[in-house]
């Protein structure tokens, strides 16, 4: 009998403390209305496979830095959430595949401009197939009309108005990550840049926090840094 309370008493406590666990999720979801805009993002992106988009280009010029990868959903919201994105945000994914990471942005947060820039013509013209897409779902036109794709290389681009830029940097390494960081200087005082398993190289950047998030290929260290005021 006394084995039996025990057994129920334990239950009881671990219910009771998973339901507390739970409860936080349940409100940053909710006031995000993270499920409608998952519907919304799951319905353009369940039929693209952006590996094989990936693979058809790599034919030929493959290189470590173009090794394909994406965000999931609720991970990079969460991610995203620490930055505080909002009305003010100019938003910028380097490297931005078939645009998952700045479709999510631009769908959950009210940003002024949600930017991705990839190498890839495959990749680049999918991420715009789901922006049109997106035009079409009651309430998203305006969401869309956001959302800025550009075909390029990001080392020869511009980012200067981004006030959050993301990069997936996991396959990024050596000289190229320190070009990469050297060039993501470029940003304004205060911009935050967001990266995977590797922090930005440059005593031009503040590290704020670090943080674990799951990718397509699994769970990696996520790293928040600050561009200082120039010197
Ligand atoms: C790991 S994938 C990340 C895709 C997307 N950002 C995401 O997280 O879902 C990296 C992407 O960067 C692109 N890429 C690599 N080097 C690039 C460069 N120099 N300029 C633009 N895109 C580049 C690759 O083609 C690939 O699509």
């Amino acid at each position: 009998m006394l084995l039996v309370f025990s057994f129920l008493l334990i239950l009881a406590i671990f219910l009771a403390l998973s339901i507390r666990r739970q409860k936080p999720v349940a409100s940053w979801k909710e006031k995000l209305n993270l499920d409608k805009h998952f519907a919304v993002y799951h319905t353009l992106y369940k039929d693209v496979n952006g590996f094989a988009l990936s693979r058809l280009e790599r034919k030929g010029t493959d290189s470590f830095e173009f090794t394909y990868g994406e965000i999931k959903f609720y991970p990079f919201i969460a991610l995203l959430s620490l930055c505080r994105p909002d009305s003010s945000t100019i938003f910028y994914d380097l490297g931005s595949g078939t645009g998952k990471a700045v479709i999510a942005c631009a769908l959950v947060f009210n940003v002024q401009k949600s930017c991705g820039i990839e190498i890839f013509p495959r990749l680049h013209a999918c991420a715009q197939r789901q922006q049109q897409r997106l035009k079409h779902f009651p309430n998203y036109c305006e969401k869309s009309a956001n959302i800025e794709f550009k075909n390029a290389d990001f080392l020869q681009s511009h980012f200067k108005d981004a006030s959050i830029v993301f990069v997936n940097a996991t396959a990024f390494f050596g000289d190229h990550w320190l070009v990469m960081s050297q060039h993501m200087e470029q940003v304004k005082p205060g911009a935050r840049v967001i990266t995977t398993s590797k922090a930005v190289r440059s005593n031009r950047f503040q590290l704020l926090k670090t943080t674990q998030v799951e990718m397509s290929w699994g769970v990696v260290r996520a790293y928040i840094q600050e561009r200082l005021p120039l010197e």
